[in-house]
């Protein structure tokens, strides 16, 4: 029954399917870091894709609460971030892609998910100076805000799910505006 929790974990991340991601070597690699950065704010995250200077929206603070997650609680995401002054024609299409993969369990299934960002359903981009809710990203500062249900329930009993998760929000040429992976665990 591995299969079972990442669905229900990463369901509430879109009402769109998730597909086994076969081909995702190129997100695989960031797994082997020397020296990792922690991203900013009380999360369990590190940046991916080279370090965050090299990253085109520059994190203020990420909170994800609580932190470490809890199960059968809701878990709370804050992203604030900033594209500083610079032209990036194409941000109100720019993407985020989700994976996700246990790390305990006989099979190993990843999830991986890409969408445009403003059309994920439980993130949703938010205009600091009105608090308008729904997108797109602008030039300048951005919120990202969200939240979900950590559903706690395994047919087979008590045990540790222990989940690998990285998040790439792109333009839509491809080049990185955030990276990050974190590594989490919780009991079900
Ligand atoms: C976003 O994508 C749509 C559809 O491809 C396109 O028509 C639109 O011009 C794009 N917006 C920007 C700002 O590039």
């Amino acid at each position: 029954m591995e299969l079972f929790h990442l669905p229900l974990l990463v369901v509430p991340l879109s009402c769109a399917l998730f597909v086994p991601a076969s081909n995702q070597a190129a997100l695989v690699d960031s797994h082997h870091h020397v020296e990792r950065e922690k991203v900013p704010g009380d999360n369990p995250a590190y940046y991916t894709r080279g370090k965050a200077a090299n990253q085109l929206f520059e994190i203020d603070e990420f909170t994800v609460s609580p932190n470490p997650v809890v199960s059968d609680h809701r878990v709370f995401f804050y992203l604030r971030g900033d594209t500083g002054t610079r032209d990036l024609p194409g941000l109100s299409n720019a993407t985020l892609e989700i994976w996700a993969q246990q790390t305990s369990g006989e099979d190993k299934p990843e999830y991986t998910i890409k969408k445009k960002l403003s059309d994920f359903k439980p993130f949703t981009a938010r205009n600091e100076d009105d608090y308008t809710y729904g997108g797109p990203l602008i030039k300048g500062s951005n919120e990202i805000v969200g939240d979900l249900w950590l559903i706690a329930w395994d047919p087979e009993g008590h045990r540790t799910v222990d989940l690998d998760i990285k998040a790439v929000a792109r333009m839509p040429d491809d080049r990185v505006l955030f990276a990050f992976e974190a590594s989490v665990s919780y009991e079900v």
